[in-house]
């Protein structure tokens, strides 16, 4: 496995990979790595096959973090995540400094970003404003870096892959986007490398996530039509039946246009986002 911090290194050694007709796949991920992740690297090689080149792109991405975010607290673990990606038979890491990501932002000679406009609004985009315009510059970065036929994302992060898809359609980038299903603990929690910030009773109460969506779920399985503003009341006050839980958001939306539902029946997309003491989780399911 190789590790690669230089973008122009990167960039040549994927060109490489694609003149020989070896089809690369790229999993971008902020690190500390869990089996979600893995599961990404596993889909991204079952599309580009054993011949393929799978690159795992680490990198915390500082334009996606909101000055009183949480940038300088992400977890970190550069020597597990590498072990874990040697061991899911990763072929490179790119892992990039600030310095050659954006050079000069801290002068503020960075200039380009890449921003799409429709559905980054609601729900994320509208409790982390800034938030979407720093991934899909990282990503539009990491598709002309890397030069992957294929790129991989969880379903967890659905909004992120949404706007991604937009983002890579709109732009004409020649990836093909995949989203793969999020995975859980044994309790329903999805994995998310901030469920380390959680303490035990935290830990325990952030299952409300889940339990709110399989609730919906199964109201909507009884009931056919639900209305949306009841239904939101209801799974308001079982998030909030939790001492440590507090509802950022939650919503009821079509998922090709992201455009709330007045009335929730089966296929409507529902996500929502939890403060569980200070750690803000977030998730969403097909209804
Ligand atoms: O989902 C993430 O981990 C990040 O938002 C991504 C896509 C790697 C961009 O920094």
């Amino acid at each position: 496995m190789r590790s690669i911090s230089s973008p122009a290194v990167m960039q040549r050694l994927a060109l490489k990979q694609k003149r020989a007709g070896v089809p690369v796949g790229l999993v971008p991920t902020m690190g500390y790595l869990h089996a979600g992740h893995r599961s990404l690297v596993e889909e991204a090689r079952r599309r580009v096959g054993a011949s393929g080149w799978v690159v795992l792109s680490l990198y915390v991405n500082p334009t996606q973090f909101a000055p009183t975010e949480d940038l300088s607290k992400y977890p970190r673990d550069l020597k597990r995540d590498l072990a874990m990606c040697r061991e899911a038979g990763v072929d490179a890491v790119f892992m990039p400094s600030d310095a050659v990501m954006y050079p000069g932002r801290e002068e503020g000679r960075y200039s380009t970003y890449v921003v799409e406009e429709s559905l980054t609004r609601p729900m994320e985009g509208a409790s982390r404003p800034t938030h979407f315009r720093g991934v899909t510059t990282v990503v539009a970065k990491l598709f002309n870096i890397v030069l992957p036929e294929v790129a991989v994302f969880g379903a967890k992060d659905w909004q992120q892959a949404a706007v991604i898809s937009r983002m890579n359609r709109d732009m004409n980038f020649p990836v093909r986007i995949v989203v793969a299903p999020t995975v859980r603990e044994p309790d329903g929690l999805a994995m998310s490398s901030r469920n380390k910030y959680l303490d035990p009773t935290q830990r325990l109460q952030a299952t409300v996530l889940w339990e709110s969506l399989k609730s919906a779920r199964a109201e909507v399985k009884r009931n056919g039509t639900v209305d949306a503003a009841a239904l939101h009341a209801r799974l308001s006050a079982i998030i909030s039946a939790r001492s440590e839980a507090r509802l950022d958001y939650l919503e009821f939306f079509d998922p090709e246009t992201l455009q709330p539902v007045v009335e929730v029946t089966k296929g409507v997309q529902m996500a929502l986002a939890v403060f569980v003491g200070k750690t803000r989780l977030i998730d969403n399911g097909r209804l």
